[in-house]
């Protein structure tokens, strides 16, 4: 069993953009700008959009982040979208999900220019990748390709399953495999007989939310397992939390060929892919 090792990648992948934004300074263009919008408490999301904060400084991008309270109305919102898309300066626009319940989601991510929408969740942009064109990725199957990529993993007619269904992983993630070149089936909650499908992948993408969920019965000898879950389960730790995967890693690395663990697999990857898609959005706009 090989580790497929996010926080290595992702550092070195790093190290790469950080050349490229120095260069980028050389030439005159400018520091890549990636602003984040964060309306609320909810712990996670305060905890990704300081992550993100933070890998932007690492990189040598700028970085603002606009906190509203929890009472902004839909139509403010959409008025703080309207502004950043005008403003020449910001090259990427993320606004952190979930949003509260009296904003609509669709409406918030339709607004934001899909030449800023580095989060790759606008329709037009997710229209572009399903036709295989160059666009912003979404940044967790962005990520998965990368790491894919690193360790030259050859995806040319392997069976893939992926199994969940989200706007936001499993169907993008899907399509990418997709482009890869793999038979690809797309398993979710409904499916009958999981088990049936995942004994038969070379390559299982686990993106359900349910901690330990694929077992080791479930795979076939020799499969890589991409593990995107990251469920936070409370503990007596300095956070007050672990995060645990989809996969049972104690018994499917016993049997996998490839395997991510949690953390320091997907979610590194995850980070630096939307870096990636920043960098990209100065390099083409
Ligand atoms: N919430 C959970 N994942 C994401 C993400 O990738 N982007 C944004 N904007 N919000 C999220």
């Amino acid at each position: 069993m090989q580790l497929l090792n996010g926080n290595l990648v992702s550092k070195q992948i790093k190290l790469e953009i950080k050349k490229e934004v120095d260069e980028l300074i050389a030439k005159g263009i400018k520091r890549p700008h990636l602003a984040a919008i964060l309306v609320g408490n909810d712990g996670a999301s305060i905890t990704y959009v300081a992550a993100k904060e933070k890998d932007c400084k690492e990189v040598g991008f700028d970085s603002t982040v606009l906190k509203f309270n929890e009472s902004i109305t839909e139509a403010e919102l959409l008025n703080e979208v309207e502004k950043i898309n005008a403003n020449t300066e910001i090259d990427g626009l993320i606004v952190q999900l979930p949003l509260p319940k009296h904003i609509n989601e669709k409406k918030i991510t339709e607004t934001i220019s899909w030449k800023k929408d580095v989060d790759g969740f606008h329709p037009y942009n997710v229209g572009l990748m399903f036709k295989g064109l160059p666009c912003f990725l979404p940044a967790t199957p962005y990520g998965v390709i990368k790491l894919l990529e690193h360790y030259n993993i050859d995806t040319t007619g392997k069976n893939c399953v992926v199994i969940g269904r989200s706007d936001i992983v499993g169907k993008p993630m899907s399509a990418l495999m997709l482009n890869k070149n793999c038979t690809v089936t797309i398993c979710h909650s409904k499916t009958v007989d999981m088990s049936s499908f995942t004994q038969k992948a070379d390559i299982i993408i686990a993106a359900v939310g349910i901690p330990n969920y694929l077992k080791a019965e479930m795979i076939k000898e020799g499969a890589i397992v991409i593990d995107v879950g990251i469920t936070r389960v409370n503990d007596e730790s300095e956070k007050g939390y672990k995060l645990i995967g989809d996969v049972d890693f104690e018994n499917v690395s016993k049997k996998a060929a490839f395997i991510t663990p949690v953390p320091g697999g997907v979610g590194p990857m995850t980070r630096v892919a939307l870096l990636l898609n920043t960098l990209l959005s100065v390099k083409t706009n």
